[in-house]
């Protein structure tokens, strides 16, 4: 069969490096994809966000089934566009359609899904312009540190985390009254803060039946030791130590099951990826959010340690038979380092050279913001995540160490990375 994969990321090289070894696969496209991908498929220069011109390509390259990587697609409804084409409804979209896509595109949608199925989550209220002054009194009655988020996608910033009460009231109203995030926060959501340590769950569903894939933790911070600004992802680790047997059962058991049963019931037909983001409190696991996708870095963690066909996986969910499938892991562990450009997550130069990729051994390189120059066909830097080195250990000190040595071979001006990724676990 022929795949589209949407997106241009990590995580899309990820897939497609896993894609292509199907023996179900006939072509690979992937729209836009990067210098990465180009390697496995064939990119197509539309981007994931261009229902017509992913429509065109579809029909001229008789597409059977897309793959979609981002949020922003699914958020804006690319299933149902598909679904109410004549021409394309015939073929499978591996992503939920857009009201399945709201546990991501609105987190006050998604903080009352969790309170109708009583899956756990932090205490919380939605407020709107018209109830500033209800959402003053709401944080005068929390104690510090205070929690806001921009109820629609926001590109990953839509979260503030405020020390004081002054600073938290005056994001607020900067929220509400002045859109700071556009129409994103239009509703802002103000919940309890919990402590605790994170981690991310996924599984993959077909609407009715799931399974679940190996769970990883990501490193979000720019700066060692969890400090600075936050990124997109600085690197990630796969299994996480501390989500054994007994805390995965609770995940399963208070947070998985329970979402199924919500969306069973309310009729939402979910097929693809669901993302809990998690953290745990003392013994137990709390929601912190829901993605409708894979994560970016820990894509690049978790789809090296499967071992099932992955378009035979995919397959099983557009024909809901997905019970009927087993997950087979590699048991190692798997790491990832993000190599970022100087100056990212604020502004940083693009189009620098980037050398050494051959010499890597033992390693995998997953590109993320990576192109091809137009006249030397080098490969250049084009984003502030630049591309992960994923490596495979028995331990996770093994695998880490692989990841730096090799890292170590890659070269590009203004390359920057973590150097502690796993030093919490
Ligand atoms: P989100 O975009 O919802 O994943 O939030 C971004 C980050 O903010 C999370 O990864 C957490 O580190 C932090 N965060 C979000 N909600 C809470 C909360 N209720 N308590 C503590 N930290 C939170
Ligand atoms: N790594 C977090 C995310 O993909 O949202």
């Amino acid at each position: 069969m022929n795949i589209l994969l949407l997106g241009s990321g990590g995580r899309e090289h990820a897939l497609a490096w896993k894609l292509s070894e199907s023996h179900l696969l006939t072509t690979l496209f992937i729209a836009p994809g990067n210098a990465g991908t180009s390697k496995v498929g064939i990119n197509l220069p539309i981007q994931a966000t261009d229902f017509p011109g992913i429509r065109l390509a579809v029909l001229e390259h008789h597409i059977d089934m897309v793959v979609v990587g981002p949020e922003d697609p699914l958020v804006n409804g690319i299933h149902d566009f598909f679904l109410a084409d004549p021409d394309i409804r015939h073929v499978s979209v591996i992503g939920p359609v857009r009201e399945g896509a709201m546990l991501e595109g609105s987190k006050d949608f998604a903080k009352q899904f969790m309170n109708r199925y009583g899956i756990p989550t932090a205490r919380h209220k939605t407020f709107e312009k018209a109830s500033l002054s209800e959402g003053i009194n709401f944080l005068n009655s929390l104690k510090p540190p205070y929690v806001l988020k921009a109820d629609g996608l926001a590109a990953g910033k839509g979260v503030i985390i405020c020390k004081t009460l002054n600073e938290a009231v005056n994001e607020l109203t900067v929220m509400l009254q002045h859109s700071k995030f556009g129409t994103a926060s239009q509703k802002v959501v103000i919940e309890e803060f919990l402590s605790g340590i994170e981690l991310s769950v996924f599984i993959l569903t077909d609407g009715k039946n799931y399974v679940t894939l190996p769970e990883a933790k990501d490193y979000k911070k720019i700066g060692e030791g969890d400090t600075g600004p936050n990124t997109g992802g600085m690197g990630s680790v796969s299994p996480v130590k501390f989500a054994d047997n007994h805390f995965m059962e609770k995940v399963t058991q208070r947070i998985i099951l329970p979402t199924m049963k919500g969306l069973i019931a309310e009729g939402i037909e979910y097929k693809g990826f669901i993302f809990f983001g998690l953290i745990k409190v003392d013994e137990d696991p709390y929601v912190i959010e829901y993605n409708c996708r894979l994560g970016d870095p820990e894509t690049e963690s978790v789809i090296p340690r499967l071992r099932n066909d992955l378009v035979a996986l995919f397959k099983a969910v557009d024909e809901q038979s997905l019970q009927n499938d087993t997950i087979s892991l590699d048991p190692r562990y798997a790491t990832s380092v993000m190599l970022v450009s100087k100056g990212y997550p604020d502004a940083y130069d693009k189009g620098k050279v980037i050398a050494g990729e051959e010499d890597v051994r033992g390693s995998m390189v997953f590109h993320a913001g990576t192109g091809i120059h137009a006249e030397t066909g080098e490969v250049i830097t084009n984003g502030g995540r630049v591309m992960a080195v994923t490596s495979l250990g028995d331990t996770m000190e093994q695998a880490l160490e692989k990841s730096y040595n090799n890292i170590a071979k890659l070269s590009f001006e203004g390359k920057c990375f973590r150097s502690d990724i796993g030093f919490d676990l």
